[in-house]
Formats: structure tokens, sequence, C-alpha cells
């Protein structure tokens, strides 16, 4: 049967927020061939931080084909891969012009925080209280809505193309889908789960919804949104237009939180999954029906994969930084020259050596949702090294994950038995067993941490019919994963959360 289901592969192009990367699967879940480009941050005032559309188009057309070489380079057939999928950085906000497809301005990444003043304003409207219960999504600076928002009001070129008519708003997903399709740009298309990051749709119709288009004061003949379709689809996505792989079928797309739960398996209801890249994302499966939190989580769409299924709602813990903090510690400080160092680095001191780092640098996501905090370090004396600093940051991300899951506990009632993770940060044994210490239950680590484009890959393999049922995928993952145990007393992780909540409670309100 292994033998047979080799014979299949699947492209799966994964567009973060750092780097883009495309990895051929084969049908038991193995990478074969991938490669990986790293794309411009673009920051050009504290607290922008920006994308070029047309690098990360052309960092997506780089990685097939390099990828693609290397397959074919193996003795591989081009003719055995049956689908492709994507999967995307959410919420990040592109503009284009509906006549050219030309963008109107860079895209707004998403821990972009120039909404704020326009967030404070949008809190005080009549109105603002109902938007959660529609959406899932609290008002805040991370959603596309603010960003077009913003675009509207202070980019002429796009206020203009929107009194014109001729305004197009795309995520990530959805301006890859319309660009490799070709010149035609017949698929203007996003995914239910790229959607529910938008503001703009209801969670129960997974349509858009009249009364949050209100809300944000958007005419939708004058904006052009796209069609909102199922994560897994033969003919919803279109083909790839060019490049190497010109004609095979795009057939499956995913945020990439949500891909990472579909290639962690999470598909019973009470799996979660956390994955550290740029930030860190917490998925808790809720089943078929949205739950809408009252500890500061978000409700989101897990996946739909369209069909006989229906569509499987997840609560979200989102943290803004957790790789981009070690990257600052590399780019910005100089502390490390390459990221994985960074483990090296925090095991050259014993422990923290008093320091927390709130590493507040796009404000303070779930479940804190404090627009105005800014970075900052407390407890440095002249004993720091950068070794505390180092593990203060990935502390950090540590924190922030304990406090999401205790507002999990609350919201569904359930506590977790262990903790699935995946995603750069996680291949630091030093910092999973921090993770592990802090939230008192075992962290579970696969051997391959390439989820999320396997993720997008399960998706378009159903699609296809590779697989029909998730029974079938049981096998894949599954082997020398890597359990990390609790080490330290709960008191002691209780006296060090402590520590935590008393350093968020102070970096509030900081003065721009
Ligand atoms: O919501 C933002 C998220 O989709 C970004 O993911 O992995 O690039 O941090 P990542």
């Amino acid at each position: 049967d292994e033998k047979k289901l080799k014979k299949f592969y699947i492209g799966s192009i994964d567009q973060g927020t750092t780097s883009t990367r495309f990895i051929i699967f084969d049908g038991i879940g193995h990478p074969v061939a991938q490669h990986q480009i790293e794309f411009s941050q673009i920051y050009p005032h504290s607290g922008w931080h920006e994308h070029d559309p047309k690098e990360i188009l052309t960092s997506v057309e780089q990685c097939i084909e390099k990828a693609t070489q290397a397959f074919i380079y193996q003795g591989h057939d081009i003719s055995d891969i049956k689908a492709i999928g994507i999967t995307n950085q959410r919420e990040t906000t592109l503009v284009w012009d509906t006549n050219t497809g030309e963008p109107l301005y860079h895209a707004v990444a998403w821990p972009d925080t120039r909404t704020k003043g326009i967030v404070r304003e949008l809190k005080a409207k009549e109105g603002a209280d109902e938007l959660q219960k529609i959406c899932g999504l609290p008002l805040s600076t991370y959603p596309s809505s603010v960003k077009l928002l913003w675009l509207l009001k202070h980019v002429d070129t796009v206020r203009k193309a929107y009194e014109e008519g001729r305004l197009t708003f795309g995520t990530v997903d959805t301006w890859l889908l319309y660009q490799l399709n070709g010149k035609d740009r017949k698929y203007f298309v996003t995914d239910a789960t790229n959607a529910s990051r938008t503001m703009f749709m209801n969670l129960n119709t997974l349509q858009y919804d009249d009364t949050l288009l209100k809300f944000f004061d958007l005419d939708r003949n004058k904006v052009a949104l796209p069609k909102i379709v199922p994560s897994s689809s033969p003919d919803e996505f279109g083909a790839l237009a060019y490049g190497p792989l010109k004609g095979i079928r795009i057939a499956g797309c995913l945020g990439d939180q949500s891909a990472a739960l579909v290639g962690q398996q999470g598909f019973t209801p009470g799996c979660a999954k956390n994955t550290y890249g740029t930030g860190c994302f917490l998925l808790y499966n809720v089943g078929e029906k949205p739950v809408a939190s009252t500890h500061g989580l978000l409700a989101t769409v897990a996946y739909d994969f369209g069909g006989q299924r229906k569509p499987v709602y997840a609560l979200e813990g989102s943290i803004a930084v957790a790789g981009s903090g070690v990257q600052f510690l590399m780019n910005n400080m100089g502390f490390i020259t390459q990221s994985h160092k960074i483990s090296e680095l925090a095991a050259t001191v014993e422990d923290n050596g008093g320091c927390v780092f709130v590493t507040a640098f796009s404000g303070l996501f779930a479940p804190y949702w404090i627009d105005d905090a800014k970075g900052t370090i407390f407890g440095i004396t002249q004993f720091t090294e950068r070794g505390h600093i180092a593990r203060a940051t990935l502390e950090a991300t540590c924190f922030q994950t304990k406090a999401i899951l205790d507002a999990m506990e609350l919201d569904s009632g359930h506590k977790l038995s262990a903790l699935a993770v995946d995603g750069g940060m996680s291949n630091s044994n030093l910092c999973m067993q921090t993770q592990a210490n802090l939230i008192g239950i075992p962290v579970d680590r696969p051997a391959m941490r390439e989820t999320t484009a396997l993720g997008a890959a399960i998706a378009a393999g159903f699609a296809v019919d590779i697989w029909k049922d998730f029974d079938e995928l049981k096998e894949i993952n599954q082997k020398d994963r890597m359990i990390f145990e609790p080490k330290i007393t709960k008191e002691e992780s209780a006296k060090m959360f402590k520590k935590w909540g008393k350093a968020v409670e102070m970096c509030r309100g900081w003065l721009d």
C-alpha cells in the first residue's frame, strides 16, 4: 500500500511572514524536494510592517522552480504531481487595481500596528460590541479590515480606485491565486479560513456579512472582495498557468495556522496544536459550531473540506511575536548570527537571571489584546548577560502560550492532556522544555516539522481524491515524535508566571 501511495506527489506553496517555501510531498507525507527563500521585511516607521506583493509572488515562482529542479534531479516525474496546495500568512492586506492587476500599495503585514488610532475610533462607534459575535474576532490592529480602512484613508491612489469602483482587496492567498492562474485572472477567490481573518465574514454563513461591511463603511460596488470557497476543492482554485509545473491543478488553500492544524491531524474536537513561526498560534478544534470566546481568544474557521463535510471551527490564541523575537536579537541586536543559535546562547546561563521580556513589538495579542503595549525588558541589573535576554525572549512566547491555555480551558471547560507543537522555534529543545515546564503538560513534537505545508498538501490531496477519509492519514508523521515532560513543580512555574503577569500589566500605555 505504501508503495502505491508513494507514486503520488503533491506540491505545497507555504507563503509565510518572513519566508516562502515550496515542498513536494510523497503520498505518505514525506517531503522529497523543497526550496525556501527569505524575502524583504519593510519597516518604514516604528510599528509599520510591509511586504512587496511582487516580491512575494517572485519568491513563490522561484521556490517552485528550484524545488521542481531538485525533484526532477532525483529522478521523479512531474506528471506524478497530482495537485498543488497553497497556505499563507493570514490577515496581511493587499490592494490592487481591478483593471490592471497592479498593486496600489505594499502589502500591510499582519503584525503592523499603524491602525492603532483607527481601532480606537472604531471601538467607540455604535455596533462595535456586536462585531465579535458575528465574525469571531475582536477589534484590534490584527485583522485585515482595519488595514484596508487605513489604506482608504491615507493612500490617494487607493481612495481614488475605490471611488472609481476599480479597487480589489485580497489576502495573500487571493493575490497568489489571482496571479498564478495567469493573465485572464478568472480566479478571484479566498478560502473560508483566510476569509475568517478579515472581519468581513460571518462565521456561521461563511459569506460576507452586510452588518460588518456597513460597520466598516465599505461599499461592495466600489471594492471587489474575493469569492469565499471551501479550503479543499478540485475546481475553485484553477491551475498554475506558467513555470515548470504549468497545468497542475491548485486544489487546496488554507491560512497557515489552519494548515498546521490539518498537518498535525487535529481533526477531532479537543485536538490542539501550537505553531511557533514568526508569531505563535494555538488552534483548538471545537467541532462543527463556532464557540465564542469570553476569555480573549478568537473564534475562527479551522478548515472547510467542502462537499458533504461541514466546516470545522477553532478557538485560537494568537501571539504576535515568537520567531520574530529571535530575529530581533539576531538582526537588530547582533546577539547571534543564525537564528538556531538562540538555544546555545540561552544555554550559556542557568535561568533568566530575573529578566522578563514582554516582546510586545505589535502590542500584545491573545489573551490580553493591549494595542498600546510596547516591548519591555524588566529586571535588568549588572548581572544581566545576553544569555538571560535570549532565555527571556524564548520564555515570552511560552508564557503567552500558558496564558492562552488557561483561557482556552475557561472557554471550553476542557484541559488539554498534551500540546502538539511545530514551527521554527519548536526546533529548540530548550524552548520546548521550558514550554512543558510552564504549562505542566507534555509537549509533543513531530519529527517532520513542516506541518503547515503538509496541511495544504492534505487539503489538495483530498480534493483530487488521493485520500477520501481522515483515517487514511493516520500513519503520516507519527514516527519518532519527541515528548518533553514537565520537569519543574507547579509552585515553581506558578511563581514564574506571576512575574510575567506583573510585567504584562507594567508594559501598558507607553507613550508614542
Ligand atoms: O496570523 C498570522 C499568521 O498567519 C502568520 O503565521 O507562521 O508566518 O507566523 P507565521
